[in-house]
């Protein structure tokens, strides 16, 4: 069974008094586990964008809390260090009035070598129907949606893919570029793909072990941006090769080592941390090189659209990636994304909670 929601009467129905796009196309959800975003299309990715409307108007309220998971258990099972992550997972499902289990595998049996599979059918016998899972082995969570019998939601696996990050992102700059008007340009039927088409965006930074970037290359092509990666050679292997296959299937992207050409006129500048806990020795000369040659500066920001803005996933390196004054800036949205964090989750937590599908 399929849950079929209209894009935006999706979250009415589930926060109930909450406005909903009358005109909007019905939009089936149909993904019982969100691994990646790679499988969502155009219109499941404006579901998701339109739900999370719906959430931040519930965030709004004087008591941010509605019953739309009551009696549910989310259970978090982080294989990884997250400040982030974690906590808006949480926060999330208490708003959603879900029952929330914490785990910190440091502290589980998974310290005395219980494998992940024993792990997973250990908090489903314990009640669990959500799983959030984050792990730092690519395909972690594929593994667990196989065992699990209810939906599973990757926190980040690995290099591979962080789905959530992407969507909030995508929330992020959508609501940003839109305006003060985006909902009532939602309401009216504008789609993220006619805001970001031909908005020029750039990642900056490892991309090489950046789960963050992987994603949001699927989210950002997929709403028509002119994306660009961006950073040293050796932080940038392989992306050449997946952008001569994407433009094939019509997803185009660029990538070059040249910063000034990246940021020239951007619309938004997105740097990564340098993730040293899986940095490779010879990767980078050093630090101090890197933030001297890929830093993302004033003087460097001055060359993007003035009022360009400035994102970064955090947890950030400041004065390596990202100057402090750049991160703490006007133009910086970081601290957005934080707080569109939750409100995505909670879009993402019901969509899902509302699936029976079998994959
Ligand atoms: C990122 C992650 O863990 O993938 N952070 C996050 O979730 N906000 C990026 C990073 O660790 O650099």
């Amino acid at each position: 069974m399929s849950l079929v929601v209209d894009p935006a009467e999706a979250a009415a129905v589930a926060v109930s008094s909450v406005g909903a796009a009358p005109e909007s196309e019905a939009v089936a959800w149909r993904h019982r586990h969100l691994l990646d975003v790679d499988r969502l299309s155009g219109a499941e990715l404006e579901l998701v964008m339109r739900t999370t409307d719906a959430m931040r108007e519930v965030l709004a309220r004087p008591i941010a809390k509605v019953p739309t998971l009551r009696g549910r258990q989310v259970t978090i099972l982080f294989y990884e260090a997250s400040t982030r992550t974690r906590v808006s997972f949480e926060v999330a499902a208490k708003n959603l009035s879900a029952d929330v289990v914490n785990i910190a595998a440091a502290s589980s049996s998974v310290s005395k070598g219980e494998s992940l599979v024993d792990t997973v059918r250990t908090v489903e016998a314990l009640g669990a129907q959500l799983l959030v899972m984050r792990h730092s082995v690519s395909g972690a969570p594929y593994l667990a949606a196989e065992v699990f019998g209810g939906s599973v939601l990757n926190g980040g696996d690995g290099w591979h893919a962080h789905p959530t990050q992407a969507l909030l992102d995508l929330y992020t700059i959508r609501e940003r570029l839109g305006g003060e008007s985006q909902a009532a340009r939602s309401r009216a039927g504008a789609t993220t793909e006619g805001l970001l088409a031909g908005r020029k965006i750039v990642i900056l930074g490892d991309l090489l072990h950046s789960r963050v970037a992987r994603s949001n290359i699927w989210t950002l092509t997929a709403s028509g941006a002119d994306l660009w990666l961006c950073g040293p050679p050796t932080l940038l292997r392989g992306f050449e090769a997946w952008a001569s296959r994407s433009s094939v299937a019509g997803r185009r992207f660029q990538v070059t080592t040249s910063v000034d050409e990246a940021l020239r006129d951007a619309d938004v500048v997105m740097a990564l941390r340098i993730q040293r806990e899986r940095m490779a020795e010879g990767l980078l000369p050093s630090l101090r090189e890197y933030a001297a040659r890929y830093g993302l500066t004033r003087e460097r920001l001055a060359l993007a659209r003035p009022g360009a803005l400035v994102m970064h996933p955090g947890p950030m390196n400041e004065g390596v990636e990202i100057a402090p004054d750049v991160a703490a800036g006007v133009q910086s949205v970081i601290t957005d994304q934080v707080t569109n964090g939750v409100a995505v989750r909670m879009a993402v937590l019901y969509l899902l909670a509302g699936t029976q599908v079998p994959a």
